[in-house]
């Protein structure tokens, strides 16, 4: 694999073969056992035009657990306040010596853009551009929903059948739209709930079911529920419905987390706005595996890491 650029690219055999490269890291990750050598003597860029706390540190803690080098840059305190541009701050970064670069930007396309562009010779990894993608978090959150189904049993699994809803801001959610290529790939049954005025227009072509009714689908018993984060930084021209008519409507609240099914799981991607799309009873509860998300999220991006840079298709891995 040269890059990882979106989920929308990945097939089945593929999707299946990176879960269980991350299964296979999972004590590394976890620091169980000793950091591998495999990546000695590489270069991991982190280039962060945009705040991040899980995706950044763990990119970061997964090329160091395989023995990488990492340098990380964040646009704030940078010279992009000069106007420096993405292709000038990229190559700056690679004159200094990288073989894999990390980006996460506000522009979708950024990553394809940088990967296509000629400017620098490297592994490019999509960290999360604009609307468009998040590819490693969708592929961390199929691992989860995996995990949770089938525990020591998850290699070589998809997850055909897994019912999946996914609830919120979809609109402005690159981790929807990954998780949505993704989960529908590997064989899920992917549902959108959310406000009219949070749905894509062009959801008709996406292979997914959509409605308004959180309630409805609470009823009728999905393996996951995904909440997302309400992204109220990206919507510019004011937030409708306003937040009590949200967290009413939308919101996984206490008394809803209370009429869902014993074994539905709830995820959230992070950072979650607590009282508005998800309730401290649901995001702290056994049914929660925000945590574990997380923590997967390491062994997700050092088995994507380990990819682009060792030129295997995960084959051999
Ligand atoms: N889920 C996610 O991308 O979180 P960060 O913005 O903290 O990286």
């Amino acid at each position: 694999m040269r890059h990882l650029l979106s989920t929308r690219d990945l097939d089945r055999t593929t999707a299946v073969r990176i879960l269980d490269i991350a299964e296979d890291m999972a004590d590394v990750a976890q620091r169980a056992v000793p950091k591998l050598p495999t990546l000695r003597g590489k270069t991991v860029a982190n280039l962060f035009f945009e705040d991040s706390t899980r995706t950044r540190l763990s990119f970061e803690a997964a090329a160091k657990r395989l023995s990488a080098e990492v340098i990380t840059f964040s646009a704030k305190g940078s010279s992009v306040s000069k106007g420096e541009s993405l292709k000038d701050t990229a190559q700056t970064i690679a004159a200094m010596g990288m073989d894999a670069v990390v980006l996460r930007h506000s522009a979708s396309g950024a990553a394809a853009t940088l990967a296509g562009s000629g400017w620098i010779d490297a592994a490019v990894v999509n960290a999360g551009d604009g609307t468009h993608e998040h590819p490693t978090q969708g592929l961390l959150d199929a691992y989860s929903i995996r995990k949770r189904l089938h525990g020591a049993a998850s290699r070589g699994r998809d997850l055909d059948g897994v019912r999946v809803t996914i609830v919120g801001d979809i609109v402005h959610s690159r981790v929807a739209r990954s998780n949505v290529w993704l989960l529908t790939t590997l064989g899920a049954e992917v549902s959108l709930v959310a406000p009219a005025t949070l749905l894509p227009g062009a959801i008709d072509s996406w292979p997914v079911t959509a409605s308004h009714d959180l309630d409805a689908a609470i009823a009728a018993k999905p393996d996951a529920l995904m909440m997302l984060r309400v992204q109220a930084e990206r919507m510019t021209s004011g937030f409708f419905p306003n937040e009590r008519e949200y967290a009413r409507e939308w919101g996984l609240s206490a008394e809803r987390f209370a009429r869902l099914d014993a074994d539905t799981m709830v995820l959230h991607p992070g950072p979650m706005n607590r009282g508005l799309e998800i309730s401290s009873a649901a995001a702290d509860s056994a049914r929660s595996v925000v945590l574990d998300q997380v923590t997967n999220g390491v062994s997700i991006r050092m088995a994507v890491l380990y990819l682009v840079l060792s030129g295997n298709d995960g084959t051999d891995a």
